[in-house]
């Protein structure tokens, strides 16, 4: 894992203490008292990459591409157009609706997950896995704690079931058409470095490109559909056998699709 220590926000007050302490000791780094250092000094001293910043009510990881937190204000959107009638092009892709079980392979900041929440209503299931620690635990507490005055959004992001796995494991454990749709959202072979909202996870996330063997697993667990998102043109769609789904021609983001009945296993 990437070299970090954890420390506060100055002038913490106990409670962002205590947990920044707590979170040290579950995460194995070394917990700091921020005293009147910058961010640059601490780094220097300790001669390491990331902070694991404890602020009153959130948490984020100062990197070296910039700040990561949890916000929800991309979903926001997404879903606002998704009530006004518009169409999502991964919701087209995932063909989901109220009461479907949904496999997120890939948290990351969230956005597809609380999406794919809003949609899937409190009939259904969003499990999301994520690898990395640090994400992991920046995303997962901003989904449960971060206050939001649309109830329609609270309720999407406090529904996601969050889950600290590599999807190669998890996937092994998961029973036969147990969900409706797997999904990834796998860190681009070829980053398209302009959609800024992705560079501060860029020196956490991990990137090794999905396997045959996931895609095998994610086809067995996915009763109709397994979903991949990639750049346009990526040759990961043919290696590893998705379908690309006709729509955002104008995009430089592509969805894959293997559908089930079009598999032989
Ligand atoms: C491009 S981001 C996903 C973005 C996400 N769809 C969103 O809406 O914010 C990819 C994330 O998947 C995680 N990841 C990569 N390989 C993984 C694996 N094998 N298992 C679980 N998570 C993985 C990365 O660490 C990274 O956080």
């Amino acid at each position: 894992m990437a070299s970090f220590i954890v420390t506060t926000t100055r002038k913490p007050d106990s409670a962002q203490e205590n947990f920044a302490e707590e979170i040290s000791l579950k995460l194995g780094g070394k917990f700091l008292r921020r005293e009147d250092f910058s961010f640059d000094t601490l780094k220097k001293i300790h001669g390491v990459e990331n902070i694991l910043l404890v602020k009153k009510n959130s948490l984020s990881i100062v990197t070296e591409e910039g700040e990561l937190f949890f916000h929800p204000n991309t979903a926001h959107l997404r879903i606002k157009n998704l009530r006004g009638g518009e169409g999502d092009r991964l919701i087209d892709a995932l063909k989901i609706s109220e009461g479907s079980k949904v496999l997120d392979c890939t948290l990351g900041l969230g956005s597809d997950a609380v999406v794919e929440s809003f949609i899937v209503g409190s009939k259904g299931k969003v499990v999301a896995l994520e690898i990395n620690p640090l994400i992991f635990e920046v995303v997962s507490h901003g989904l449960k704690n971060f206050s939001e005055d649309s109830p329609h959004i609270l309720e999407a992001m406090r529904r996601v079931e969050v889950v600290h796995a590599d999807c190669k494991d998890f996937l092994k454990t998961c029973a036969e058409n147990s969900f409706d749709v797997v999904y990834f959202d796998p860190m681009f072979r070829h980053p398209i470095k302009k959609s800024s909202g992705l560079n501060p996870i860029r020196p956490l996330a991990d990137n090794r490109p999905l396997t045959e063997e996931i895609i095998r697993d994610a086809c067995r667990v996915a009763k109709f559909r397994v979903v991949m998102k990639e750049h346009s043109g990526s040759a990961e769609f043919e290696r590893l056998g998705f379908k690309i789904l006709d729509g955002g021609k104008y995009s430089s983001v592509a969805f894959g699709a293997i559908d089930k009945t079009y598999r032989l296993l």
